[in-house]
């Protein structure tokens, strides 16, 4: 595939991109970067492509007041532009499994009974005894919180991960707690305010060679 970006924008962009923990509430994200934004997490992988996620754009002022209050009164929450809540399946069952299937028998017009291999060893997979659901679907939002954040900086958007959070809290002000999603983390997107003196931090980083083996 031919590169879309340069290694030097790339670098630039992630040395960039910082845990922003003071935003400008006056500026907005547009809506072509709200929509690029949601799309990385759309399309972001997931074991098996099982996708066992929702992600909550909470654009309700009195609400982003609520989760602030729930995540040890983060400023973050409330000031940027975008707050979106990374919530995960808390039981992955075969239902969940048949309806992945069936969409992806009618994205790629193909028969469900062509699929029902990889159906029923994904089916084995989440219901072995040893299958502990909501570790694993943790895990996978976490790689689209990843692409969340990648995205956001080679838009030139700020962003700051969230796990500082009351899961319990959060599901309640947002009526999970009797569904089948559970509040994992949020990511909070927008501008950076000019009072944020945590931009011009030093990345604090081990050398290359403490995080990278070649053998
Ligand atoms: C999963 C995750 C959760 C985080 N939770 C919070 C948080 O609740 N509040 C916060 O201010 N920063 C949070 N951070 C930001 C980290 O503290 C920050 O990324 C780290 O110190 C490195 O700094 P940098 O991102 O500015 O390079 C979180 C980061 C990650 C990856």
């Amino acid at each position: 595939m031919k590169a879309q970006i340069t290694s030097g924008a790339l670098l630039e962009s992630l040395n960039q991109r910082y845990a922003t923990k003071q935003f400008d509430s006056t500026k907005q994200i547009s809506e072509e970067h709200e929509h690029a934004l949601l799309e990385s997490l759309r399309l972001a992988p997931s074991s098996f492509g099982l996708q066992p996620w929702k992600f909550i754009v909470v654009k309700n002022p009195a609400v982003r007041k609520e989760l602030r209050a729930a995540a040890w009164n983060q400023s973050q929450v409330e000031e940027a532009s975008h707050f979106i809540v990374f919530s995960t399946l808390k039981q992955v069952d075969s239902d969940f499994v048949k309806k992945y299937i069936a969409s992806t028998a009618e994205i790629r017009g193909m028969s469900t009974e062509a699929l029902k291999g990889y159906e029923d060893m994904m089916v084995n997979f989440v219901n072995s005894g040893s299958f502990e659901h909501l570790q694993w679907t943790r895990r996978q939002s976490y790689i689209a919180m990843g692409f969340l954040g990648l995205s956001a900086s080679l838009l030139g958007i700020d962003s700051c991960m969230i796990e500082w959070l009351d899961p319990t809290a959060f599901d309640t002000i947002l009526g999970l707690e009797n569904g089948p999603y559970t509040s994992v983390a949020a990511v909070a997107l927008g501008y950076r305010s000019e009072a944020d003196g945590t931009a011009n931090y030093v990345k604090s980083r081990f050398t290359m060679d403490e995080v990278v083996q070649v053998i």
